[in-house]
This record gives structure tokens, sequence and C-alpha cells, in this order.
């Protein structure tokens, strides 16, 4: 379900029963280069936490490999204990090795034990959202979720998770997953130029499933295009905030989840996501990705 909310753009989605703003923010940036280590500015690792709940933010995205245990543990030191309105979603199914590498860590016990640390860290009894992260370094890959997606549900029944969404994965994952449990979101790689997932959103919309992409901006390599940069200029705006605007645009099911490491930058998405898009700018962006 869809609904305005008077504060940032784009209203709000309820997951599950959980409400949250569609307009979120995604931790990865405050870990250390390559995802890994502290932030080099602790404090202000803090202080973009605390100005994202201040804007009225209440979907933050997290993982406990994100450092590993780093963000989370940010978060728990920057707004523990928790407004009842601020919702948590994290990721399970990788952890981290030395180099920094991501790897696959989805048997039955490493989703328990991610669970746990997730619990620890954040300061929590019980989870909001798990995403089951698949895939790997090469992008997706097809195969069946049923055994870790299954362990997750048992954890969801034990009460340390109250929904459940699935990362990094394919239509056909999705419908297994389904067939385990009921899912909330779909967190997969789409942005303005990267639109692999077009059917896929329609039909989670159909479904009320919020599908929230990571690297709306392009991750760590920022989106470039001409043609996002001739809309940009023409509104007297960033090419960020277009890239935004867009994605709120897109479908009402999707959930922005912009990362930064700057007080700044966040509140430039903040007011630049809810930008007015003409149709002439839609059609024009709407070339970028085909
Ligand atoms: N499920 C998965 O496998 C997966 C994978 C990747 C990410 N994620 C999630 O998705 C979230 C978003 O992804 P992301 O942070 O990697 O990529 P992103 O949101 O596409 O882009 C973040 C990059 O954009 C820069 N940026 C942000 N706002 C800006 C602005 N207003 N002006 C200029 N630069 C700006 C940031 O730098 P500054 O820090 O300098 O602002 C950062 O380098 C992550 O936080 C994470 O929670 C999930």
């Amino acid at each position: 379900m869809n609904t305005p909310s008077a504060s940032l753009p784009g209203g709000t989605w309820t997951l599950g029963d959980l409400t949250v703003t569609r307009l979120g923010y995604g931790a990865m940036q405050l870990a250390g280069p390559g995802v890994m280590g502290p932030p080099a500015d602790h404090d202000g690792a803090l202080a973009v936490l605390r100005e994202a709940v201040g804007l009225g933010i209440t979907h933050m995205d997290t993982a406990g490999a994100y450092g590993p245990r780093v963000t989370n543990r940010l978060i728990r030191e920057a707004l523990h204990p928790y407004p009842g309105s601020l919702h948590i979603v994290t990721k399970v199914g990788a952890v981290r090795d030395q180099q920094g590498g991501w790897l696959p860590a989805r048997q039955p016990e490493d989703l328990r034990r991610a669970v746990h640390e997730n619990l620890e860290d954040l300061g929590l009894d019980s989870l909001d959202v798990v995403n089951l992260r698949l895939g790997d370094a090469r992008g997706l890959q097809p195969g069946s979720l049923a055994e870790p997606f299954e362990a997750l549900a048992e954890l969801r029944r034990q009460g340390l998770v109250r929904h459940l969404g699935v990362s990094n994965v394919t239509a056909e994952q999705i419908a297994e997953a389904q067939t385990i449990a009921p899912i909330v979101c779909v967190q997969n790689m789409y942005n303005l130029a990267y639109r692999q997932d077009d059917d896929l959103i329609d039909d989670l919309a159909g479904q009320g499933i919020a599908y929230v992409p990571f690297f709306p901006l392009g991750g760590f390599t920022p989106l470039q295009s001409t043609a996002l940069s001739a809309v940009a200029a023409r509104l007297d705006a960033t090419p960020m905030s277009v890239a935004l605007a867009w994605l709120l645009r897109r479908s009402p099911n999707i959930l922005l989840i912009p990362g930064t490491s700057s007080v700044a930058h966040l509140r430039e998405n903040a007011a630049g996501a809810g930008l007015a898009l003409s149709d002439a700018d839609l059609a024009e962006l709407d070339e970028i990705g085909h």
C-alpha cells in the first residue's frame, strides 16, 4: 500500500505490517574503504545516521557483512534506543574474507549465526526484515534457494525475524521463496541505466511486494549519461536528484535506499527525490536504459 507522507517525497509503503518512508537510507557507505573496517570519520558517520532519522526517514538498509559488523554497530551507537517508527532491514547470506571479498555463507548454521550477530550488533530482540542475499561477484546465480530460505523461515517462526525478503535473485528464485514463506521485498540492482528488472518490478507491484533497487545512483560507478545530464541541466537539478525522482515515479512499489557518507548529500537526496519530472523528461530518461 502506497500513501502520501507530508515530510518526504514519495510518501510511505507498508512492508508486511511495517510502514516505512519510500525514501530510505542505505548504510553500506558508512564502513571503511571497500566496505571494510571502520569509517575514517566515526562521528561523521553517526551524524549521517542521526540526520537520516531527523529528516523523517524510517527505512534503513544494512548488513552484517558491511565492515563486517561495522555499520550495524554504528547504527546502534547513533540511534539506539530506536524510535518506534524506524525499521531496519538487514541481509544475510554473505561473509567477508581478509581481502574484503564477499563469500557465500548460506548453510543453515551460517544464517542462524548471521541473524544472531545482527540482533546483537543492532541491539534488538527481533529483526524487522531480513533479506536472503544470493548471487555472487558475477551477479545473479540461478538455482534453488530452498535450503537457506527454509532456514530463515524457521528463524521467522521462532520470532527472531518479523518479515523476509530476497536479494540478488531471479524471478524463478522469488517464486520458489514464496512457496516457502511470504516475502515483503526484493532487493536487486536497478537504476536509470540498468533496467534488467523492469518486468519483475511491475509483477511485484501487482503482488504488493516492494522492490528496493540497490545502486540507485550507480553504486561505486556514479550514473553518467548525456541524456541524464541534459534533463538535470534543464531542471537546474543534479543528475542524482533526477535519478532518484525517476525511480520514485517508475513504480509505487519502489523504495529508495541511496547510500552516502555525507550529511550534505543525504539532505540533497532527500530534497532532490521530490523533483517534479514532466512526461517529456520521463520519455527522454526512458531512452537511457533501452
Ligand atoms: N543487496 C545487495 O547485494 C546490495 C549491494 C550493494 C548495495 N546494497 C545496498 O544499497 C544501498 C545503496 O547502494 P550504494 O550506496 O552502494 O550505491 P548508490 O546509492 O547508488 O550510490 C552511492 C554513491 O553515491 C554517492 N552519492 C550519494 N549521494 C550523492 C549526492 N547527492 N551527490 C554526489 N554523490 C552522491 C556516494 O558518495 P558519498 O558517500 O560521497 O555521498 C556513494 O559513492 C547500500 O547502502 C546498501 O545498503 C545492497
